[in-house]
């Protein structure tokens, strides 16, 4: 893991999950490096590298709940300027002394704040009043000793307090949330005003510093990578080749299950433009042969996964036959599979077994395109992982800064498993080329519209109104007629998604002129193709992918 007690960094004390996540995300955008940590965090360890503030997070609970997330009070007493929202301030004003008044009744929505008279470094460059989010049933009603109160709104007298000889702000709104106008300008005030926080953490410092950890980390060591061609683990090669150039072995095997075109264009980037080492192994048969005849998804996904690391780890031996071990694997794990399985808490990573693992010698579940799977018996690495303390979006934009094209940069999500998936039924080589041909079909006509969408309104990417669009080959057929013949073959099934994060999706209204063109060219230009229609679900109560 890339250390990071040699800059400065904010940790969020987290008290309810999502709202961490946010919170460091707003940090980040204003160039302070920010990381989430429990609420149980160890305080010793806090101690021996010391951030330079601390904000303490919102949360569903009460105070007063039996099991509800302690504020532990040494993190006050830490000697660095501590910010608190919401439950972050009821905690604060709680182990304080201060008062908490439990209600039954929740505000929710915009509230208009009054700021009290005698200036506030929170609320600096603030208008007197102005619009804050809230969410929340229990509020302070008495200040803890020390405190003054510098902001309320009609139904919340106190609705922000400050010690600043303590360096000690809280607010029971939100300033995270772009609801609150200025939330924006109350962050600033605490990161550069309060806390004298440097502005500093840009891309391009990021590449140096990852690449400096990396370094020092593997030393001489060789380096194996398990490429995909989607977003995470191209911007790993692409950081470990500025890093170790060729150290750095990049194992891309084709599976055959991938979009028409997409292993050409991962081959063209890696083995002409950057400076690593590319094997490519064409396993199509392989794939085709173990998935033959299997129709249940879960089936389909363990045999894509066990025949991955088949093939991968001959490589990787036979790699090593020229005397050279491969010591570590990198993988392109992100900071919110880190969050999301909660290996933030501990900074552990499960062995096999289910045991915690010790070091990181042992740690054996490993992040195959989304999905974890144990290495198989007697085989070790070391994990390397440049990527975990960062967001999705933060990984694109170091992908852009190190040159990589925006085909991959920008790729939509695609399955781990891919096209297998996408095949009702068995998969056979003939129903890969029939969607192979479909999808390329589909992908070609809503880029374009994207495209356009793209030049109206100047907004790319996770703000795309399409997310994901792709073909399904479902195992029925009907009739149609093509001249004057009858035809009795598949559909396809046209899938196009908008979403945030793949947790909900809605389908995407698309044109109907669009619909027609993308009808029209999949019949007449796929053979063995007689019919489309478009899947109008959203999710829930459906997925976005068929299996
Ligand atoms: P669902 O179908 O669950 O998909 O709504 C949500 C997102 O996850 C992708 N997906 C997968 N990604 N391995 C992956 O790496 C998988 O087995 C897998 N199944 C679904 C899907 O494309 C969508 O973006």
């Amino acid at each position: 893991m890339v250390k990071t007690s040699d800059r400065q960094r904010v940790i969020v004390v987290d008290f309810g999950a999502q709202y961490g996540q946010l919170i460091a995300r707003r940090v980040r955008d204003l160039n302070v490096y920010s990381e989430i940590v429990p609420y149980d965090v160890d305080i010793a360890t806090l101690r021996a590298d010391l951030p330079a503030a601390i904000i303490l997070s919102g949360g569903p609970a009460s105070v007063y709940a039996k099991d509800a997330p302690r504020l532990n009070p040494e993190l006050l007493e830490l000697g660095v300027p501590v910010l608190g929202f919401c439950y972050g301030m009821q905690a604060m004003a709680q182990v304080l002394g201060g008062r908490v008044a439990h209600t039954d009744v929740a505000e929710y929505g915009p509230a208009e704040l009054t700021c009290a008279p005698k200036p506030s470094a929170l609320l600096a460059q603030t208008p007197s009043t102005q619009t804050v989010w809230m969410s929340h049933r229990d509020s302070v009603d008495e200040l803890p000793d020390g405190f003054i109160h510098t902001a309320s709104t009609p139904t919340t007298p106190i609705a922000s307090m400050e010690d600043a000889a303590r360096g000690l702000y809280a607010t029971q709104f939100h300033p995270e949330v772009h609801h609150t106008v200025y939330g924006d300008q109350m962050l600033r005030n605490f990161l550069f005003k309060v806390a004298r926080l440097e502005p500093n953490w840009k891309m391009s410092s990021v590449i140096d510093e990852i690449s400096a950890a990396v370094r020092a980390q593997v030393g001489s060591d060789r380096v194996i990578l398990g490429l995909s061609g989607g977003v995470d683990s191209s911007v790993v090669a692409a950081l470990l080749a500025h890093a170790i150039g060729k150290q750095l072995t990049c194992v891309f095997v084709d599976t055959g299950l991938m979009r028409k075109g997409e292993p050409e264009q991962v081959e063209a980037v890696f083995s002409r433009q950057f400076d690593v080492d590319f094997v490519q192994i064409r396993a199509e048969e392989q794939y085709l042969a173990a998935l033959s005849r299997i129709k249940e998804p879960e089936r389909k996904r363990q045999i894509i996964g066990s025949t991955f690391w088949k093939i991968f780890f001959r490589e990787a031996q036979r790699l090593e036959q020229d005397g050279k071990p491969v010591r570590w694997l990198a993988q392109g794990t992100i900071y919110p599979d880190v969050i999301e399985s909660g290996a933030y808490r501990s900074g552990a990573v499960a062995a096999a077994d289910g045991s915690k693992a010790t070091g990181s010698r042992q740690a054996a579940t490993i992040k195959s395109h989304h999905n974890l799977i144990p290495f198989p018996k007697g085989v070790h690495f070391d994990l390397i992982e440049p990527l975990r303390n960062l967001f999705k979006d933060e990984v694109r934009a170091l992908g852009s800064a190190l040159g990589l094209p925006d085909h991959i940069v920008y790729r939509q999500p695609f399955p781990g498993p891919g096209l297998a998936i996408r095949i009702i039924g068995d998969v056979t080589a003939e129903k890969l080329a029939i969607l192979k041909d479909a999808d390329a079909i589909v992908r070609e006509e809503i880029d374009a519209y994207n495209e356009r969408l793209f030049e109206e309104t100047g907004v790319r990417d996770s703000e795309r109104s399409v997310w994901q669009y792709f073909a399904v080959l479902p195992d029925i057929r009907s009739v149609g007629v093509m001249g004057d013949e009858r035809t009795y073959a598949h559909p396809i099934i046209l899938r196009a998604v908008e979403s945030r994060d793949a947790m909900t999706a809605d389908w995407a209204r698309l044109p109907h002129e669009l619909l027609a063109r993308i009808s029209s060219r999949v019949v007449a230009e796929v053979s063995g193709v007689n019919r489309v229609a478009y899947d109008i679900t959203s999710k829930p109560p459906a997925t976005v992918e068929w299996e």
